[in-house]
């Protein structure tokens, strides 16, 4: 694609933190609090969002496996999620042999519906996984509530939330448990990568131990782990990445509100901010009448070498794995609505003006 929806954008500043790692011959480090690369990216990390402890591992999926384990969630445990999101945010919950829970998503902003989340609370649910879906702030406050009225846990999915605002806070800030991922397409990357945010200090000493086997000091483990460790070139890239989130995050708003500017066609829904949720821009996402318009859109886009993309069709309940589970029964009529209407549109840095434009004029036509 001329161009795709997303490109990570790398430099010198990488490869001048890469070269240190490779001189300093330290590749990894497997003791609790990581080698030198590792800790200083977390200590930035947590810095930019505004928390006290940041925990980097190998993929945003296992920030979200680790978060599990460490809240001691398993079998007989229920946890709340939309089926509106990556797999990974479900299959977590599988793996620690939990019950996913789905709960229906609001088509006002595809995140979590409050109402629906409330209704599913059962005697056996322990926590929700609220995801930050393309990158703009579900509705922490009421979940945050709901939650404490309940006595969950609240896990952020803000693997596409980096530097989200909600209520001026950053995404990642408000639960209990956040995690985010480095993954290319992300608004800042290390190839693969993953970090946990927390205000908690309990947790965050036992995620550490996690993320290397459980251990303390060496081959002490004392309690179940895995190996989930983020390697030191990683963490030298996303240092190097870090320092560059701020431009990173205007050039993709002033992209959005380009984009916003120039779309007109009043059978599309546009994205939207307010004074409580601004968004990071990480892809903007629109709404068509019905399907047959949105698969004609997405095709002449692609035609353009426009690498707009769907996210999610099919979401995660309708896939063959949770088919198979029986999870395709659960009755998610504005998922299934949103998954066959939505289609999102590059605006990351290196989108040109012309790009917009060529965007705009083909959605304006139809
Ligand atoms: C919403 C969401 N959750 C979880 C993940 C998993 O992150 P990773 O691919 O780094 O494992 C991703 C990213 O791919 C994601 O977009």
């Amino acid at each position: 694609m001329r161009v795709p929806i997303n490109k990570p954008i790398l430099g010198e500043e990488e490869k001048k933190l890469v070269l240190r790692v490779l001189e300093s011959g330290t590749l990894t480090n497997a003791s609790l609090s990581g080698g030198p690369m590792v800790r200083r990216f977390e200590e930035e990390f947590a810095e930019f969002i505004g928390v006290r402890h940041a925990i980097a591992v190998n993929s945003g999926t296992a920030a979200l496996y680790a978060s599990l384990l460490a809240l001691n969630i398993g079998p007989g445990d229920e946890v709340l999620v939309p089926s509106f999101t990556f797999l990974a945010t479900a299959n977590v919950i599988l793996l620690v042999g939990a019950k996913p829970v789905f709960v229906d998503i609001s088509l006002e902003d595809y995140n979590i519906d409050v109402q629906d989340l409330e209704r599913k609370i059962t005697q056996k649910s322990k926590a929700v996984i609220p995801v930050h879906l393309y990158g703009f702030p579900a509705k922490m406050e009421e979940i945050m509530e709901i939650a404490e009225k309940y006595g969950l846990y609240v896990i952020e999915d803000a693997c596409q939330a980096h530097g989200s605002l909600y209520k001026g806070k950053k995404a990642g800030s408000i639960g209990h448990l956040a995690a985010f991922s480095f993954y290319p397409s992300k608004v800042i990357t290390t190839g693969e990568g993953g970090m946990i945010t927390t205000n908690d200090d309990e947790l965050a000493e036992k995620l550490r131990s996690i993320r290397t086997h459980g251990q303390l000091k060496g081959y002490d483990s004392v309690r179940l782990g895995f190996n989930l460790r983020m390697p030191e070139m990683e963490a030298a890239v996303g240092i190097a990445q870090l320092g560059k989130i701020k431009y990173f995050l205007e050039k993709r708003r002033e992209n959005a509100y380009r984009l916003m500017e120039f779309l007109d066609n009043p059978n599309i829904v546009k994205p939207f901010e307010d004074d409580e949720r601004k968004h990071n821009w990480y892809l903007f996402t629109v709404r068509f009448d019905c399907q047959e318009t949105r698969d004609r859109a997405l095709k002449k886009l692609r035609e353009e070498g426009i690498g707009a993309t769907i996210y999610y069709d099919p979401p995660v309940h309708l896939t063959p794995l949770y088919s198979q589970l029986g999870y395709s029964k659960v009755p998610l009529p504005r998922t299934e609505q949103a998954s066959k209407t939505v289609l999102s549109l590059p605006v990351h840095p290196l989108v040109e003006e012309e790009d917009l434009k060529l965007i705009a004029e083909i959605l304006n036509r139809l």
